[in-house]
């Protein structure tokens, strides 16, 4: 495993152990799950509960329209366990106060740590609704969703952001200030536009330019991969704490190895990869568990220095025993690991 300079673990356990609490409730740290669609469902979560360290978790994004009827207990996305709900936020994805405000009752009266609004997809399909990050082309109607979920809880209310749709960063310094006003308890940024699927590095002084507009929390996220990182992003920009998204996926034990020293054994990726396949294979009916399992493999195999040949394993696989023998014959404890995996191999 990559070896971290002893002072860059002491200074960035002490910085993401500070307390902090979002609208009122604590949190454990300033560590976080990014929300991700396709990864970071219930049964990832179970697993990373595992590890322990991670301060809150965002559930992937739950469209608006369907979360005031979707049954729990069938779907995809909205879907948790009960011990998860105090670190668990959940996003969702919407246009207007019509779509939103029954969503977001429904998530307070579940029992949510809180709800985050999603103003950072770009994918077509959401864009094209007029949610994610197109809300960010029409501040008027960002702030009217914002304002009206306000009204509707009391719960922690989050916004996941991004730069907007030009690489001028004044509209989104300006857009934190109405959420600041409109009530939101905390933002989580990522520096990039719009249509930028991760291609290019996130501009992370642009982080800076949002915390210093606003006195509520402000949380960075984009290209954190190694404790290096995620330490030079807090000190750089002054942020209250940092969201990790694709690297919790290749790695979920980083949040308590950041957070408080755990060091993972040398079986730590077969045993990872074996219970993700067990959980979701408990959780889910075969087809959707093996379509999560080998989105997950993308994210995994990016571990490993030869690590497309992994991933082309994976991606073959017609069931999850198929899985369960790639991982007996392939994951040994001497693998040659990438110090910064190569986030890139995926970009939706
Ligand atoms: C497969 C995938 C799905 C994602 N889904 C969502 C989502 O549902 N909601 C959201 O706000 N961001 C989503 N994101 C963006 C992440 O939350 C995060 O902003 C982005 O990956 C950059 O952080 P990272 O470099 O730590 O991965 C997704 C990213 C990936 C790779």
């Amino acid at each position: 495993m990559h070896m971290v300079d002893k002072s860059v673990k002491k200074t960035l356990a002490e910085l993401l152990n500070r307390p902090l609490s979002i609208g009122g409730k604590a949190v454990a740290n300033r560590l976080w799950l990014a929300p991700m669609a396709g990864l970071g469902h219930v049964a990832y979560r179970e697993v990373l509960a595992g590890y322990g360290g991670c301060g809150l978790m965002f559930t992937e994004m739950c469209g608006a329209k369907a979360v005031p009827t979707e049954n729990p207990a069938m779907s995809t996305m909205f879907r948790w366990r009960e011990e998860e709900l105090p670190r668990l936020v959940c996003q969702i994805v919407g246009a207007t106060p019509k779509d939103l405000i029954p969503a977001v009752r429904r998530v307070e009266d579940e029992g949510f740590f809180g709800v985050d609004i999603n103003m950072g997809c770009s994918a077509s399909g959401v864009v094209k609704r007029n949610s994610g990050a197109a809300l960010l082309k029409e501040p008027e109607a960002a702030v009217a969703a914002v304002e009206s979920v306000r009204r509707e809880v009391s719960i922690p209310l989050f916004v996941k952001f991004r730069t907007g749709w030009t690489p001028d960063i004044q509209p989104a310094v300006d857009l934190a200030r109405r959420f600041e006003s409109a009530g939101v308890d905390c933002l989580v940024f990522h520096p990039r536009i719009a249509p930028d699927k991760r291609t290019r590095p996130a501009v992370v002084d642009h982080i800076r330019a949002i915390k210093e507009a606003v006195s509520i929390p402000v949380f960075g996220n984009g290209d954190v991969v190694i404790p290096e990182e995620c330490l030079s992003m807090l000190e750089k920009t002054g942020c209250d704490g940092v969201s990790v998204g694709r690297m919790a996926i290749a790695r979920p034990w980083l949040f308590a190895e950041w957070t408080s020293g755990f060091t993972p054994d040398e079986n730590i990726f077969r045993d990872y990869a074996l219970q993700l396949a067990d959980t979701l294979e408990r959780t889910y009916d075969p087809i959707r568990a093996l379509k999560r399992y080998r989105l997950f493999s993308v994210f995994f195999a990016a571990n490993f220095a030869f690590g497309h040949n992994l991933q082309t394993k994976f991606l073959g696989a017609r069931s999850m025993d198929d899985i369960r023998t790639i991982i007996s014959e392939n994951i040994r404890p001497d693998m040659r690991l990438n110090k910064r995996p190569n986030m890139n191999l995926h970009s939706t």
